[in-house]
């Protein structure tokens, strides 16, 4: 079965379950998202001014992350087309530190609203796999971002050994679409297409071919917690 990923479903379902969305994250993953984009931010030290950009941003995590971890020193642009994603995110903003130094931008990764070569570091956890067309939105994120900046592609994956293989398999599959779409009641079925859409999304060495092809290189991959979830972290190749 090909899982439907039109435009209009995807941001109507991020839509509905927008206010729950950062609660279910947590409950879901046992908070061990937090750490995810941790390491992410860890292995993508930031320099100089150049801004930071963060596309499917939701509300903003990954993006609060980049901020935390450059103390306010470097801009962070979160974007992402779900309005109301974009406005829980605009609401944790007056929350945090150095709040002025991030901006929420409504815009398609598939049709990015900047120019070329402008952010040192752009990054998309969890989101890449609901972008219609993959190879547009990678190559979307190698356009704006500069020569010898890093894309980073933070995504789930299933794990190859056993017995975290079956046990996984069997919690991402059967347990946690029930539990999620219980929490949170959404007539988009959003539970049940998370584990749908990650089975047909490209991991490891397929993936790292989609980020070779949109021109970026010296691709490697780390897969973190027993391979539930993976890291990409590409290079743009000099001018
Ligand atoms: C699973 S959420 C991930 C949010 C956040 N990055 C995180 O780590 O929690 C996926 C997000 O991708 C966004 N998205 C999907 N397709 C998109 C597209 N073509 N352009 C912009 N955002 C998109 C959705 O609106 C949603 O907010």
């Amino acid at each position: 079965m090909v899982v439907d990923k039109s435009q209009e479903r995807v941001r109507r379902m991020f839509g509905a379950i927008a206010p729950k969305y950062d609660r279910m994250n947590h409950l879901l993953s046992l908070n061990i998202d937090l750490y995810w984009r941790w390491r992410t931010v860890r292995m993508l030290p930031a320099e100089g001014t150049m801004p930071i950009l963060d596309v499917c941003t939701g509300t903003g995590d990954l993006a609060f992350a980049f901020l935390k971890r450059t103390r306010g020193q470097i801009p962070v642009v979160a974007a992402d087309f779900c309005h109301e994603m974009l406005e829980i995110g605009r609401r944790k903003k007056r929350a945090v530190e150095n709040a002025g130094q991030i901006e929420f931008v409504e815009a398609d990764a598939q049709e990015l609203p900047f120019r070329d070569n402008t952010f040192q570091i752009v990054s998309v956890a969890f989101g890449l796999r609901n972008v219609a067309d993959t190879d547009r939105g990678l190559r979307e994120m190698a356009r704006v971002c500069r020569p010898r900046g890093r894309v980073a592609v933070l995504e789930f994956s299933m794990p190859r050994r056993q017995p975290m293989k079956a046990l996984y398999g069997w919690y991402f599959r059967a347990v946690l679409p029930r539990i999620g779409q219980w929490l949170a009641r959404n007539e988009h079925q959003a539970y049940r297409y998370l584990p749908q859409s990650v089975s047909e999304f490209p991991e490891g060495s397929r993936l790292v071919q989609h980020l070779e092809a949109a021109g970026l290189e010296n691709v490697r991959y780390y897969p973190l917690t027993l391979g539930i979830v993976t890291l990409y972290v590409a290079v743009k190749p000099a001018a």
